[in-house]
């Protein structure tokens, strides 16, 4: 059997992933028990509760469309800060001549602000984008129920906590739903819209459409720990990390991601983003969470040793002032090949192949869960995820499509190969081990138009 080549994509194969691209992101609209022309329920008005980085951006996609926003936060401090990155963005667009100053003035002067969350109370929509906390986020919610007119559309933009357990400290679960924006929101072209248990219909075609007039790409997930997109992005990430404790070096896994067709590898990505991003809830889980299974905590350890990411100058690179440039840096690879040492794992040269297949197939098995629990309606909606909100190469049309490509009996010989050497993680989807057995791919699961 010859293996698949990764690395080299002809301009036919191109071109039919450019055209899967087309089809996923216009069948992502359609919702099969929510009939097209569902009336939706008016939004002239909306307001965001937490002026972040994600809520200045979520104002300014809103904005963009004509809708007047009231950003909300409880710090006035925070609230500055907010409005002011507002005007930042908007004036980076001027000048990068994407936007005329015309046009930004409209759009800012849409956009007011506000320290009492009283002020949701003319709101047609809300959009929470709190820290990422149960305890505030329902605490919100409750306010929510209290001052929001009835009717009015309560949505959290969580990027993985359980929207029915937000929904239900309310008295109006059916109005409440998640809407996973990503960062930069008011860039990025995915909007993940997170049905709970009680959303009602047209709340969701609302947020549908919605995401659409902004310009974006709605996707509907299920409730699940990280819904679509972060919850293949945690078997993507966790392979990585434990390629590198296997034997691969941050910078030879970056490049093979990169020959993959990546913009950038994951290691150059988390300095990006800060290897702190979720740091304190991974320590908090430590204490609780299975035993009988590896996991990777040399992040954790990075953020110990202050290797923040180009922020702190280091991180699983070195940076030098003023660069962004990802550097090697030798005492970095010397912690993480005394790490191994000390995991007992024995260090082995891992070729590229290989590093791109436990990138993958990880997402591939998990997008196989996904769709079996009907997390995600059909694979085309995890392939649009991924290429619209995570970077995923075009020219591979997405995670799901690349697998039937490759062909699914292959692509679960190595899952069971990988299993059988490190356990539990590679578990393979019975959804997968069904479709091979029938000798069917993931194509065959896209429901008929
Ligand atoms: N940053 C990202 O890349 C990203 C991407 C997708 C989703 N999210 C999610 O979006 C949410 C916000 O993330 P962020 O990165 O914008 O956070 P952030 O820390 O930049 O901003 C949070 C804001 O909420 C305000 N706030 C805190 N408590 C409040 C309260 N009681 N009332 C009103 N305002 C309050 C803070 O003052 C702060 O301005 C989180 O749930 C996060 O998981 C973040």
């Amino acid at each position: 059997m010859t293996s698949f080549d990764f690395f080299h994509v002809s301009d036919d194969e191109r071109a039919r992933a450019a055209a899967h691209a087309r089809m996923a992101a216009s069948e992502a609209a359609l919702i099969p028990d929510i009939p097209a022309d569902t009336p939706l329920r008016p939004v002239n008005r909306v307001a965001v509760i937490g002026a972040g980085t994600m809520g200045g951006g979520i104002a300014l996609s809103l904005a963009s469309i004509g809708i007047p926003v009231t950003l909300i936060d409880s710090s006035a401090a925070g609230l500055e800060r907010g409005l002011a990155r507002v005007k930042d963005l908007c004036a980076t667009s001027v000048q990068r001549g994407k936007l005329a100053q015309a046009e930004m003035d409209q759009r800012l002067a849409l956009i007011t602000g506000s320290l009492l969350i009283a002020d949701v109370s003319d709101a047609d929509l809300v959009i929470e984008a709190v820290f990422e906390d149960m305890g505030l986020k329902q605490d919100i919610f409750r306010q929510l129920d209290a001052h929001a007119r009835p009717g009015a559309i309560l949505a959290t933009n969580t990027s993985g906590l359980d929207v029915d357990a937000i929904a239900a400290v309310t008295r109006r679960p059916q109005d409440v739903v998640g809407a996973h924006f990503f960062s930069p929101a008011h860039v990025m072209k995915l909007l993940e819209v997170v049905r709970g248990a009680q959303t009602a219909p047209d709340v969701i075609a609302t947020l549908m459409n919605l995401g659409r007039r902004m310009g974006k790409i709605a996707v509907l997930a299920r409730i699940y720990p990280g819904f679509i997109g972060n919850a293949l992005f945690r078997n993507y990430t966790r392979e990585a990390h434990f390629l590198v404790e296997d034997g691969a070096l941050p910078h030879e896994v970056d490049e093979a991601l990169k020959k993959f067709g990546y913009a950038m590898g994951i290691f150059a990505v988390h300095d990006m983003a800060g290897n702190d991003v979720g740091y304190q809830t991974r320590k908090a889980q430590m204490a609780t969470r299975a035993t009988d299974r590896r996991w990777n905590d040399l992040i954790l350890k990075l953020c110990d040793q202050g290797r923040l990411g180009q922020k702190s100058g280091k991180g699983w690179y070195r940076y030098e002032a003023g660069d962004r440039t990802p550097r090697r840096d030798p005492e970095l690879e010397r912690f993480i090949v005394e790490e191994s040492a000390r995991m007992g794992l024995p260090r082995q040269a891992i070729d590229e192949e290989e590093l791109i297949k436990r990138c993958l197939y990880g997402m591939v098995n998990e997008g196989a869960r996904l769709l079996e629990h009907g997390i995600a309606l059909r694979p085309s909606d995890i392939d649009i995820t991924y290429l619209t909100g995570y970077g995923f190469p075009a020219h591979h049309g997405g995670p799901m499509y690349l697998a039937d490509r490759i062909g699914l009996p292959q692509v679960l010989a190595d899952i069971r190969r990988l299993h059988a050497q490190y356990g539990h993680w590679w578990q393979p989807a019975p959804l997968l081990e069904q479709l091979v057995r029938d000798g069917r791919c993931f194509a065959d699961l896209q429901p008929e138009r």
